[in-house]
Order: structure tokens, then sequence, then C-alpha cells
């Protein structure tokens, strides 16, 4: 995620710094991000001179103060666990200026539970991106019962500084809005699933051909990665008791089967190495 966000940025004239604790991910992004741009070059949809110059403008650190020196807008997309975001936005709040916006891309994480490991709750919020960043147009912005309507201006207005389309939360809610709608519609193709009444293939086929979805909830699972589809209705179940959203038991023994959907090879559906 965090690799596209900075890309996204970067072909909308933003300088953009580019974190991570692993050399090896940094290397990664940069290979899948010219890949990404030079499909586009080939299909005449974006100059090669365009493609260099804002591949040029993601510049990547494993050092984090040098990723965020001079920054306005941080954005942070390491892994979904608290403690680990809270421990970032920590040094976030030491290394960057003063003035800038922290905000966190967590799909689960309302900003409260992260920016009181800063000095500057005011300035923290989420921006809620949606995968993949280069394509997807849409940014939930959510603010936190601290955050100022200032750092919320600024987080709408760089979402379209970037080319994206923003939407404000004006308060926190667990599965922010695309989110709640699209898990109790998958949730419903799960129990469906789960009582025997159609096969996940012809699930996703009545979706895609009766609901104009570009995908059905199985195939959707699969690219999105079905851990993290499992990991977000259980954060939504404990959060909120409410049992429409316990996980099914097949999306649970696909997860414990190390199934994961296109990044495993193996989802609901099978893949080879080009992810087709
Ligand atoms: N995958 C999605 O569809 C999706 C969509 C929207 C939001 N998100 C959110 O984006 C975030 C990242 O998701 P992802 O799918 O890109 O995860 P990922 O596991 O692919 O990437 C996380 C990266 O964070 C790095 N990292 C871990 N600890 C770090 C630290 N302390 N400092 C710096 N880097 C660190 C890892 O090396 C890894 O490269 C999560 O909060 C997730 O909820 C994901």
């Amino acid at each position: 995620m965090g690799a596209q966000i900075a890309q996204q940025a970067a072909l909308h004239g933003v300088e953009a710094g580019l974190h991570d604790v692993s050399a090896e991910a940094l290397e990664r992004a940069v290979a899948s991000n010219r890949g990404l741009l030079q499909r586009r070059v080939d299909r005449g949809r974006l100059s090669a001179a365009d493609a260099e110059a804002a591949l040029a403008r993601v510049r990547t650190a494993t050092d984090l103060a040098e990723a965020v020196a001079g920054a306005d807008v941080v954005i942070e997309a390491v892994v979904e666990q608290l403690e680990v975001k809270r421990t970032v936005f920590a040094e976030l709040d030491r290394l960057a200026p003063p003035g800038a916006v922290l905000a966190t891309n967590s799909s689960t994480m309302g900003i409260s539970s992260i920016a009181d490991a800063t000095g500057r709750p005011d300035r923290c919020c989420n921006m809620h991106f949606f995968y993949p960043p280069l394509v997807m147009d849409l940014v939930e912005v959510v603010r936190g019962p601290l955050t100022s309507d200032e750092t919320v201006e600024r987080a709408m207005a760089f979402a379209r500084e970037m080319g994206r389309t923003p939407v404000l939360l004006r308060r926190e809610i667990g599965g922010f809005i695309v989110n709640r709608i699209l898990h109790m519609a998958s949730q419903e193709a799960y129990r469906l699933l789960d009582a025997g009444v159609a096969t996940f293939e012809d699930i996703d086929t009545a979706v895609e051909k009766g609901l104009n979805w570009p995908m059905g909830p199985f195939r959707l699972g699969d690219f999105s990665g079905l851990d993290v589809t499992y990991s977000a209705r259980l954060h939504m179940y404990r959060t909120t008791g409410d049992e429409r959203y316990r996980p099914s038991p097949q999306l649970q023994a696909k997860v414990e089967a190390g199934e994961l959907g296109r990044k495993t090879g193996r989802g609901w559906y099978r893949y080879d190495e080009e992810g087709r």
C-alpha cells in the first residue's frame, strides 16, 4: 500500500519519501512501481518522460528521519498491529516537522487509538486508501475526537492533490463506510456458502452478473488477501460483538491452511505466477 500511495502522489507532482524497515521491501516497491508505470507507457496512457519523472520523485530510505524530513503530510502504512503503529507514530512525532499531518492508512484502527502516542493528536487522522492505490480513486478521511478542522481540510486537500477523491467520516466508526457495506454483503455471500446454498463460483458469478460488481466477494477476497479479510472480520466481530460479523469457518480454514489468495498462488481460486 505504502509503495503505491507514494507513487500515486509522485504522479501528481508530489516529492515523496518512501520508508520501510526492510531495504528489500523498498527494492520490491520500486521495481513494482516501475513495472506498473511501464504498463501505462506501453498502453500509451503515460509518456515515458512522465513515468521517469514520477519514479524519480519517490525517494526511498530505510532511515525514517531521512524519509520524513521536510514532510507536510506523512501517511503510515505499516503492518496492521496497534503497538507497531503506536511506536511508529511516536517516532514520527519526534522526527517529522512539527506542523506535519500524521495519517494512518489503517483499515481497522481509528486514529484515536494511535494519536495519543504523539504530542500532536490534533494533527492526526486516518487517510484510508483502497487496494491498489494506483487504481482505486477513493480515500476515506476519518477524524478522531481530537483531530482539528485544519487537519481534516489538509488531509482532504492532499488526497485531491494526489488525484484522489476524498470522503469525510465526521466521527470514527469501525469499518468506515466502504468496508461496513462490503462486509455486510460479503458476509451474506459466506452465509450462503456455509449453508451449502451455492458454490463460491456461482455466488461470484451471481454478484458479478446480477449486481454488476467488477469482482464477486470471493474473487475480491483473493485479490485483497484472505488474511486481510479475515482479520478485518474478526476485528469487527470482537469490537461490536455483533454475530453478523463473525468470520465464516470456511474463511478461517483457508487462512489457517495458508491459502491467502493471489499472493500465495491459491485462495478460493488458483493463480499462476502472474496472478492470473
Ligand atoms: N492490503 C490492503 O488491501 C489494504 C487496503 C487499505 C489499507 N490497508 C492498510 O495498509 C497497511 C499496510 O497494509 P499492506 O497490505 O500494505 O501490508 P504489507 O504487509 O504488505 O506492508 C507492510 C510493510 O510495512 C513494513 N513495516 C513493518 N513494520 C515497520 C516499521 N516499524 N516501520 C516501517 N515499516 C514497517 C513491512 O516491512 C512491510 O513492507 C495496514 O494498516 C492495512 O490495514 C491495506
